[in-house]
């Protein structure tokens, strides 16, 4: 969709959703696919909505892009002339339509020339489909709209040589021979539902089987198709869904409806994976898990995303979204249980921590923005823009809120009731806050303004305490700063978890206090001495919380809070305090010193061998500077890499004997597995051999080198080989990368990974290093996997060459979003978002951001969503 600079898009809003006037009992496609251009036969069974109060007289509307080629359109077997129906770019209109009728339309596509991958699009040789959420419309002509309903029936013809396996949504209901050498498939889904579901592919592809028993005894196929070379790499996608199978019908008592469950690997895709009806469609990097080419950190995410896309199967396709603005109802809730789902699955607090570090970086980031919305929007300009972190991560938060404040039991019920309640149905998140108030009995009127509020509560903790009475007063008082749209904004309803310790480390009280007012004091009565606080417990709330905790109290913390993520939180607040303080030491020009009591406690912990790795390895991981440049108030880029490189480089100094001790005690002879244990292990190992490396001593290089060798899985290999190319041993960075180069050029999800540490490489040259692999024959500029390795690596994980004073990191990013604007502007859209951020950097550095925006913004064609935050981000 291009705009002029005269005629720019405008938003559509949630207040001004109407019905659909027509709905779709049934769909009938058929596609015959062919290397130049594709047919696509639509036969839809359209009524009139009886519950649409716009009379009789309302057209029907149906969505087309504007690269469809209309060929044919009857109704009722009468083909329409031109002047039965008006088209613009998005719609076509027909003003006179029976009650009921048969509508029957042929279009011509080109999915070989579709390089935005929405709707019908090729990936390497196999043709596949991405109809969220407004895709659909590129095949065909449709009530695009996710409260538009229907049965599905596909027809899927190619010539049967090139694309063996031909997929739809259900269950195969037919197939043969054509002329030609071509054949086809026919697919049936019993199951209504929106187009955004829909999904089609065909290629030459293999697949590994299993079957799965549900609890009520059914067998399911399960099928997850690849490429050739890959189909070694599908067993923990496998098991992941199995897992989750078993997962959701012992914690939600939900089992799959279908007989087959399908998942197709594809390389070119714009997101992570889709959970379309019966046949999701993975990007390879969410679904390729083998332990030679494969990080701990990626199997985990394989893990993950298989089971978010598995539990969207009732939470988003039985019970779908009403409109866009809802989209959090889908997102949000899925989040919430693939998270939960990982922590039965792996360490909890390990879980809690890694979401939270992104919570509080990148998404409290989105929401001081110029793009920060609510869960539930009121208004955008291109829906693919607000699949953010605010509608996924913060939506998911939201729920959890809800999980704390009723607890399991009044949830699963009120889950039980939204179900029962809406299944088949197209609904809204009050649809959703409803059943879970009718489940407990609670008024949830407040709890409410969560999605309607954006932005980042504080909280704001202080305490009195009377040692005659024993009594112990809490006051917490709530503040959300302005954002776009929303200057004012009403207090929150949010779950406090918290403990109340003695000086020795005791647990005096525990409990959830519930804050709903501006200000509000909670009184302990009864105490022996004078609690410390430990606040927000399990993060309870996303907010801000402050406290003037003394170091004192958050080492004792740090050792005896029963919370786990608390524990590791005063670590974090420790480190952040020190941070902020050298941070303008290093602004000031003075020599920056390493605290004699930090070198203390993290030799005590690097001593003592009770304690769990997993715990250390984040304990003794300094926040990083994404995080250091959230809480600032301006971003001061090099003073935030040279402070944390410093406390780096002075710790490996002072604790030397104990990182390698450390290091040598985590190395392991067993064969690798990717569980919990395992990870916590090799993280703790990593994470030593990195402080170690940090010191240039060739004996430690040495060490790096041998584990580069010697690993028998990806994760020490690569983490070997990225902490030397990040090290000051700049000859053997090289050598080992071309070393690895030798080894894995083969395997493109590898070689993303080679693409991405040399991107993110923060020492001095990264720009020319990073143009110069632009022109490496693996990186391919339409796929968006490599241009998130190479393009994004740079610039949204490498800010001190990002940011470099001579601005070529924005004219870089600048350049590459008006290349991308036409031919991709899902991804174009979303690698802007590092520029969008200019607000928080000093003077001269917003003005060199700005230029570059303004000069998109100058651009003649602008795609919407490029568009959409450009100005957003400039108004
Ligand atoms: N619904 C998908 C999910 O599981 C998100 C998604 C996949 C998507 N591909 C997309 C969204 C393309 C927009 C465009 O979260
Ligand atoms: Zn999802």
């Amino acid at each position: 969709m291009s705009q002029q600079a005269q005629q720019q898009p405008e938003p559509i809003y949630l207040k001004d959703y109407q019905v659909p006037a027509y709905l779709i009992e049934h769909t009938d496609l058929r596609f015959e696919l062919d290397e130049e251009e594709t047919l696509v036969r639509a036969t839809l069974k359209v009524r009139r909505n009886p519950d649409c109060s716009r009379g009789g007289r309302a057209p029907l509307e149906l969505h087309g892009h504007e690269s469809l080629e209309l060929c044919r359109l009857c109704i009722d077997g009468e083909i329409l002339s031109e002047r039965d129906f008006i088209r613009d770019d998005e719609l076509l209109r027909i003003s006179e339509v029976p009650e009921a009728f048969t509508l029957e339309c042929l279009t011509r596509i080109h999915p070989q020339l579709n390089t935005a991958l929405e709707g019908l699009y090729k990936s390497d040789g196999m043709f596949c489909t991405q109809c969220e959420a407004e895709g659909f419309r590129r095949i065909t002509f449709y009530p695009d709209r996710p409260d538009v309903m229907s049965v599905f029936r596909t027809t899927v013809e190619a010539d049967r040589k090139r694309y063996p396996v031909l997929l739809s949504n259900g269950n195969p209901v037919d197939s043969g021979e054509k002329d030609e050498g071509r054949h086809f498939v026919t697919w049936e889904d019993p199951f209504p539902k929106p187009a955004y579901l829909f999904a089609l592919v065909a290629g030459d592809l293999e697949v590994l089987e299993d079957t799965y028993t549900t609890a009520s005894g059914r067998a399911v196929k399960l099928q997850i198709f690849a490429e050739s070379k890959d189909l070694d790499k599908l067993d923990h996608a496998m098991l992941s869904l199995k897992n989750a199978m078993r997962w959701d019908e012992k914690v939600y008592g939900r089992e799959y409806d279908l007989d087959i469950y399908m998942i197709v690997a594809v390389d070119f895709f714009n997101m992570g994976a889709m959970e379309n009806k019966g046949l999701n469609i993975f990007n390879t990097s969410c679904v390729l898990a083998s332990p030679r080419t494969t990080t701990d950190a990626a199997f985990q995410r394989v893990e993950g995303v298989v089971a978010h896309e598995y539990f969207h199967n009732w939470s988003g396709n039985r019970v779908t979204c009403r409109d866009w603005f809802q989209l959090s109802l889908k997102e949000g809730f899925t989040v919430f249980r693939d998270s939960e789902f990982s922590a039965d699955m792996n360490s909890r607090t390990v879980k809690r921590i890694e979401d939270v570090s992104m919570l509080r970086t990148a998404q409290f980031a989105e929401d001081a923005g110029p793009m920060s919305h609510p869960v539930r929007p009121e208004s955008f300009i291109e829906i693919s823009n607000f699949y953010t972190l605010t509608i996924y991560e913060k939506g998911a938060e939201v729920v959890r809120m809800l999980h704390t404040l009723l607890g399991a039991e009044a949830f699963r019920k009120g889950s039980d009731i939204y179900f029962e309640r809406h299944d088949g149905q197209a609904v809204t998140t009050d649809d959703f806050v409803q059943a879970m108030a009718d489940a407990s009995g609670r008024d949830l009127s407040q709890f409410k303004r969560w999605y309607s509020q954006a932005g980042t509560p504080r909280v704001e903790a202080s305490d009195s305490w009377d040692a005659e009475t024993g009594c112990y007063r809490l006051i917490l008082r709530q503040s959300c700063p302005p954002t776009p749209g929303q200057a004012e904004k009403q207090p929150f309803h949010m779950p406090i978890a918290y403990g109340l310790l003695g000086a020795g480390g005791a647990e005096l009280a525990a409990g959830v206090l519930e804050l709903t007012d501006a200000e509000q004091t909670f009184t302990f009565d009864g105490l022996a001495e004078k609690p410390v606080p430990s606040l927000l417990r399990g993060f309870s709330a996303p907010v801000k919380l402050s406290y003037p905790y003394s170091d004192d109290q958050l080492l004792m913390l740090l050792k005896h809070d029963t919370d786990g993520f608390n524990r590791w939180d005063a670590g974090q607040r420790m480190a952040v305090n020190l941070m902020q303080l050298l941070v303008e030491d290093y602004r000031a020009g003075k020599a920056l010193s390493l605290p004699d009591a930090l070198v203390d406690s993290w030799r005590a912990l690097l001593n003592d061998e009770s304690l769990d790795p997993a715990m250390v390895a984040h304990l003794l991981r300094l926040p990083s500077e994404a995080y250091l440049a959230e809480l600032a108030e301006v971003i001061y880029v090099d003073a935030i890499h040279a402070v944390r490189e410093f406390l780096r480089k002075s710790l490996a100094d002072a604790l030397k004997p104990e990182w390698l001790a450390t290091y040598r005690r985590s190395c392991s002879e067993e064969p690798y597995a990717p569980d919990a244990d395992a990870c916590a292990r090799r993280s703790l190992k990593n994470l030593c051999l990195g402080y170690l490396l940090t010191t240039d001593e060739d004996t430690l290089l040495a060490l790096a080198e041998e584990q580069f060798n010697d690993a028998d899985n990806m994760t020490d290999q690569q983490a070997a080989l990225s902490l030397v190319v990040h090290s000051g041993f700049r000859d053997a960075g090289r050598r080992l990368l071309d070393e690895f180069h030798a080894q894995w050029h083969h395997e493109s999800l590898v070689m993303n990974q080679w693409f991405a540490l040399q991107a993110n490489d923060p020492w001095p040259g990264a720009l020319e290093r990073v143009q110069g692999l632009q022109e490496h024959p693996l990186f391919d500029e339409r796929n968006p996997n490599k241009l998130r390795s190479l393009v994004a690596a740079f610039c949204a994980q490498n800010p001190v060459n990002f940011h470099a004073e001579d601005g070529s990191g924005y004219r870089y990013l600048a350049d590459w979003i008006i290349k991308l604007n036409q031919q991709n502007p899902q991804i174009a859209a979303r690698l802007l978002t590092p520029l969008t951020r200019w607000r928080r950097y000093p003077d001269a550095a917003q003005a060199r951001m700005k230029a570059e925006l303004s000069r998109i913004l100058a651009e003649s064609e602008l795609s919407k969503d490029v568009y959409e935050v450009v100005s957003k981000s400039l108004a």
